[in-house]
């Protein structure tokens, strides 16, 4: 059997954007029953929120949509991530230029991809941070993520033959 594609999902802090990205492509793999071709995790670029389950707000709105948002906060390790996971995706620009400064030697720079790339639906620039916002934030935080993760899946079934 070949390695199963490992995938890592990036923020700023790992409490909410992330962890639902984790919680959404996880859905859609299992789904499609192929969660043995797969490792899927999230870290954030800043390692405040260490150890911490994801924010209430992510876990509870995330229940609300069917999504079991079961992550704990894990800073990004540089060099480990970088070597261990075949695509790397992150959530804003900021996500972007940090691990591009992580990655001095410019070796990874392939695996990083921007989220919103990857939507059918919503034309953004970034997945927008919801931490200082309302409901409404966690929501759409939401509605974006299933468009992209579903974007992103189909990309990589396509590319890897799945
Ligand atoms: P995330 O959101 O990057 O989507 O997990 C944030 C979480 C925490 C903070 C900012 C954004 N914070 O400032 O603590």
């Amino acid at each position: 059997m070949t390695k199963p594609l490992h995938v890592l999902f990036v923020c700023l802090g790992n409490i909410c954007r992330s962890p639902t990205a984790e919680a959404v492509f996880k859905k859609i793999v299992q789904d499609h029953n192929l969660d043995a071709k797969f490792v899927i995790d999230s870290a954030g670029t800043a390692g405040h929120h260490e150890g911490e389950e994801a924010d209430p707000r992510t876990i509870d709105h995330g229940l609300q949509r069917g999504y079991n948002v079961t992550s704990i906060s894990r800073p990004f390790k540089n060099p480990k991530d970088f070597e261990n996971f075949d695509y790397i995706v992150v959530m804003d620009e900021d996500n972007y230029s940090e691990l591009l400064r992580f990655d001095s030697r410019k070796n990874y720079k392939t695996k990083i991809h921007k989220m919103v790339q990857f939507c059918k639906i919503h034309k953004l620039k970034i997945v927008p941070d919801p931490y200082y916002g309302g409901p409404e934030a966690f929501e759409h935080v939401i509605d974006v993520l299933e468009d992209a993760c579903q974007g992103f899946f189909e990309k990589i079934k396509t590319e890897h033959n799945l």
